[in-house]
């Protein structure tokens, strides 16, 4: 069982810069116990780190110090070995990308308007900018010809949200920090902004440090899970696999309490366990070589698919065989998980979709294959055998806490 070909370091794409907190300290005027007490912590080039603890425990503060949103008290923080600490904060908010819960896009700016602030005050010319706008709504999942002119209450919480990150990799900054990102988001969306944070982390190779207050998210994006306690101690700092394996302390075993069991599912991912192949087929081609091909591999059930791949539906055979040309008929309630999902992804998309199977696609959305409920059980339940169960102890949410308001933005000083 392996994640770390997840967040799978990526050895050769690396853009990321690595990340030193020295000592750092956060007092807040008027308090007397410090928010974060005294943190050392280096995080690697090109890793995903979460952050995880309870609320009040210093997760925001910690984030805000990289960026200098919040101003240590005390303490060096290190990008790529250079003491950020001192010099001009604009600067460096410029080379850090920034996401936070409720996206922060500005309400009266279009989308390409809202990716392009950082770029415009670099300086950047019209066409580098139109560019990379495109570029960077294709990377998340948006198609730019429908959504660049778009204010955002004209579309979906998770669809702001990946306008949000767009924004936040413009410049193509080394550093993402985000700040429960997908915390707004339903569900399924939630996993489908994850999985493109992961397939965007392998082909970026950015330094990312990521808030959750959900541990199976940790899990899931984290090369390595930073576990703290109040006033920003840490409780352990290890691979997701290593704090399900060797909890450090007591409070790292009740912080993931029950929740291991469901959390060690998180590491098994769709594309480690054998899902099936799929016969696909174009719109409007022809049915009778469709039916071959389906015969021959002994299919019973093709997928539609686009000229880029995308599916479209899965008709059964007999379906599609009362029409000479395959329909462009778009199901909207079809079922799919991308490569990097987890089991347990794909076990919510079928529940969510009352369907006993999913579609498997690729890091673009192409289906490459599927999965049955059957056999994504099958695992489960060779997986809960090995668990130990005797860690029944429930697992206590925690407040998310007020969503943060964030007066300074990176992008509020520089828009005047
Ligand atoms: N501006 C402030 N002035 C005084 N105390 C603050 C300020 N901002 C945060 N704190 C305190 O610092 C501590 C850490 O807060 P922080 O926002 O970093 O927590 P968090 O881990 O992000 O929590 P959550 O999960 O609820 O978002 C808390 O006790 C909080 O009350
Ligand atoms: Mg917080």
């Amino acid at each position: 069982m392996t994640n770390t070909d997840a967040a799978a370091a990526p050895t050769s794409n690396v853009t990321g810069a690595s990340i030193h907190l020295d000592g750092v300290v956060k007092r807040y005027p008027g308090t007397d116990k410090p928010a974060v007490e005294r943190l050392d912590l280096g995080i690697e080039a090109g890793h995903i780190v979460a952050f995880v603890g309870p609320s009040g425990c210093g997760k925001t503060t910690t984030l805000k110090m990289i960026n200098r949103l919040i101003e240590p008290s005390d303490g060096r923080i290190l990008i790529d070995g250079r003491d950020v600490t001192k010099g001009d904060p604009d600067k460096l908010r410029q080379g850090i990308g920034y996401v936070i819960q409720s996206a922060g896009l500005f309400p009266h700016w279009t989308v390409s308007k809202n990716i392009g602030a950082i770029p415009r005050v670099l300086g950047w010319d019209k066409k580098r900018i139109a560019e990379r706008t495109e570029y960077l709504l294709d990377l998340v999942g948006l198609d730019p010809g429908v959504f660049a002119e778009r204010l955002p209450k004209d579309m979906s919480g998770g669809q702001q949200q990946r306008v949000g990150v767009a924004r936040a990799l413009a410049a193509d900054p080394p550093v993402m920090l985000m700040d429960e990102p997908f915390g707004a988001v339903d569900p399924i969306t939630r996993v489908r902004l994850q999985d493109s944070l992961i397939n965007i982390q392998a082909e970026l190779g950015k330094t990312i440090c990521i808030v959750t207050h959900d541990f199976e998210e940790a899990t899931k994006l984290g090369d390595k899970v930073l576990i703290l306690s109040e006033g920003g101690h840490v409780e352990q700092y290890a691979a997701p696999e290593e704090i399900l394996a060797n909890p450090a302390t007591p409070f790292v075993e009740e912080f993931i309490g029950s929740g291991a069991t469901l959390a060690q599912l998180t590491l098994l991912r769709v594309r480690d366990i054998d899902y099936d192949s799929v016969v696909t087929a174009t719109v409007g081609e022809r049915t009778t070589a469709v039916l071959e091909r389906a015969h021959a591999a002994g299919a019973t059930w093709v997928v539609v698919v686009d000229e880029q791949g995308l599916p479209l539906s899965w008709p059964s055979v007999d379906e599609i065989a009362i029409r000479d040309e395959i329909a462009d008929y778009v199901d909207n309630r079809l079922p799919r998980v991308a490569q990097t999902s987890t089991l347990n992804d794909a076990l919510d998309s079928m529940l969510a979709t009352s369907q006993g199977g999913t579609l498997v696609t690729d890091g673009r959305g192409a289906a490459i294959g599927s999965l049955t409920i059957q056999s994504v059980m099958d695992v489960i339940k060779g997986q809960l055998e090995v668990a130990r169960t005797d860690k029944q102890e429930t697992y206590v949410e925690h407040a998310t806490g007020p969503i943060p308001v964030v007066p300074a933005d990176p992008e509020s000083s520089v828009d005047g």
